[in-house]
């Protein structure tokens, strides 16, 4: 595994849709590898492929619990919302935009189809945090920040804690 570094907001490969991956190798299996060793490092909740310059259909997430011990390493190949449910507004940051943070509308409850690392099709339904989180990731692979789609910016002096994806 290897850490890889995560780019910033105004790099064009987070600014463009990825692609969707054909097949599942030993290059897709490594890229996993790191981004979930990246993410970990960064002290991120979820990771994009192409925040770290790869561009496809690719995202990693964890489910923490509230002590922030990790509970569960998400991987998601070629994920496709399927359902959304509800709306609310939640504060987000960004391991590509630093130190900024903003209230962004999501769905409250999705479902998610995606391969996994075997090529296996999964089905995901999340809601709350993680549902948030998989929203953000996959507006990443469609090229979309969340500074794209908050209705407010905020101050990081108001903020006490927060989480990055
Ligand atoms: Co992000």
């Amino acid at each position: 595994m290897a850490l890889r570094q995560i780019l910033k907001d105004n790099h064009p490969v987070l600014q463009s849709p990825t692609m969707a991956v054909k097949k599942i190798n030993s290059g897709v299996l490594r890229l996993l590898d790191d981004m979930i060793e990246t993410m970990q490092e960064a002290k991120g909740v979820g990771l994009a492929a192409n925040q770290i310059g790869v561009s496809k259909k690719i995202l990693v997430a964890l489910i923490t619990s509230a002590d922030g011990e990790v509970k569960k390493v998400i991987e998601l190949i070629n994920p496709v919302c399927e359902k959304a449910e509800g709306e609310e507004l939640g504060i987000e940051g960004c391991l590509s935009v630093p130190g900024q943070y903003g209230e962004v509308p999501r769905a409250v409850k999705i479902a998610v189809r995606a391969l996994n690392r075997e090529g296996r099709e999964v089905c995901l339904e999340a809601e709350g945090l993680l549902a948030r989180i998989l929203q953000h990731e996959m507006d990443h692979l469609d090229g979309i920040l969340f500074t794209d789609k908050a209705v407010r910016l905020i101050d990081p002096e108001e903020l006490q804690s927060e989480e990055q994806t």
